[in-house]
């Protein structure tokens, strides 16, 4: 029988320094992009890809993000009272229910790398193998990237299928690239992984970026996986330890991703997003940001 994939895990405990001091007391899935904070997004593209269980994997002192993922009956009902039911019935809408959502949170006490957080998950993931989605990796496009890759994924099983894109030369240190054996539609095949490469030793371009579909032996993996680069342990070097006998590849998505982690890719990611907004649009054409034809401006 062959398990679908069921289980989205949202590792969000990390500590965001890159954003700070905004990241101090707001959790980084919590910034906005416009008015819709990068958790929201994650949530609504792993429910669009027809995810029955979310577990989000978070800390302390970041229980913002279960307040805002989970339904609010109280404002709910506040904004109803005013009138407001249009912006009550939006919210609702967004919010995950407690009674029939499947919604789980699990607390990874110390952030001890990526790798750690998606173990921390082991025991309340349905079977079969899981999604991974890294909120801060907003990708948009007409369809969403975790539901073409599930398909791509059914389509042709490789053991863990990874996001990747085409990046630059000059940008493959910031990233785990992918040793690419061959190519079947897609998705990019390949043999094995290594995280952030100088560009002389970059065995291709194949970038990986924040959606994972990881075969569940990952957490057979990830359990005796030791500490790699920052003392952390990875998620890539367990993904790697298992290519040679699982098969790995590399899903190319059809969206534009934005590095919401950092300011110049928020930046990006809000300019985007702002095109679409008329009000917000006014103000770019007023900037001479972007052109009448509401295109940006070279
Ligand atoms: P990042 O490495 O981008 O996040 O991890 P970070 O560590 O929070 O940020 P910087 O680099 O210090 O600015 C990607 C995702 O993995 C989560 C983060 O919350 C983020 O959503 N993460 C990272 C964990 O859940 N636990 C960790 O130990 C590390």
């Amino acid at each position: 029988m062959t398990l679908h994939v069921s289980t989205a895990i949202f590792p969000v405990a990390g500590l965001g320094t890159r954003f700070l001091p905004a990241t101090k007391a707001t959790p980084k899935e919590l910034l906005p992009v416009l008015d819709t904070p990068l958790i929201q997004y994650a949530v609504d593209e792993a429910r669009t890809a027809g995810i029955e269980r979310m577990v989000f994997v978070s800390h302390p002192s970041k229980r913002a993000i279960e307040r805002h993922v989970m339904e609010d009956a109280r404002l709910t009902r506040e904004l109803e009272a005013r009138g407001k039911q249009e912006v009550a019935d939006a919210l609702s809408d967004a919010a995950l229910c407690p009674v029939e959502d499947d919604v789980r949170f699990v607390m990874q006490t110390e952030p001890k790398g990526l790798g750690h957080a998606v173990l921390c998950a082991k025991d309340h993931v349905l079977d079969g193998p899981v999604a991974v989605i890294l909120p801060d990796d907003l990708i948009l496009g007409p369809v969403g990237c975790l539901s073409e890759m599930i398909s791509a994924y059914n389509a042709r099983k490789v053991g863990h299928l990874v996001a990747t894109m085409e990046v630059s030369e000059d940008r493959v240190h910031r990233y785990g690239v992918l040793s690419v054996t061959g190519k079947d539609g897609a998705i990019v095949l390949a043999d094995g992984m290594v995280e952030k490469p100088k560009p002389q030793d970059a065995p291709s371009r194949q970038a990986v970026v924040g959606r994972y579909i990881l075969d569940e032996t990952i957490f057979d993996a990830l359990d005796t996986q030791k500490p790699g680069a920052g003392g952390e342990i990875q998620l890539t070097d367990a993904i790697a330890r298992g290519a040679s006998t699982l098969g790995l590849g590399g899903f190319q998505f059809s969206g534009t991703r934005f590095d919401c982690g950092s300011k110049a890719g928020m930046l990006e990611a809000t300019l985007e997003l702002a095109m679409d907004d008329p009000d917000c649009l006014a103000v770019l054409k007023a900037r001479g940001l972007v052109d009448d034809t509401a295109s940006f401006a070279a």
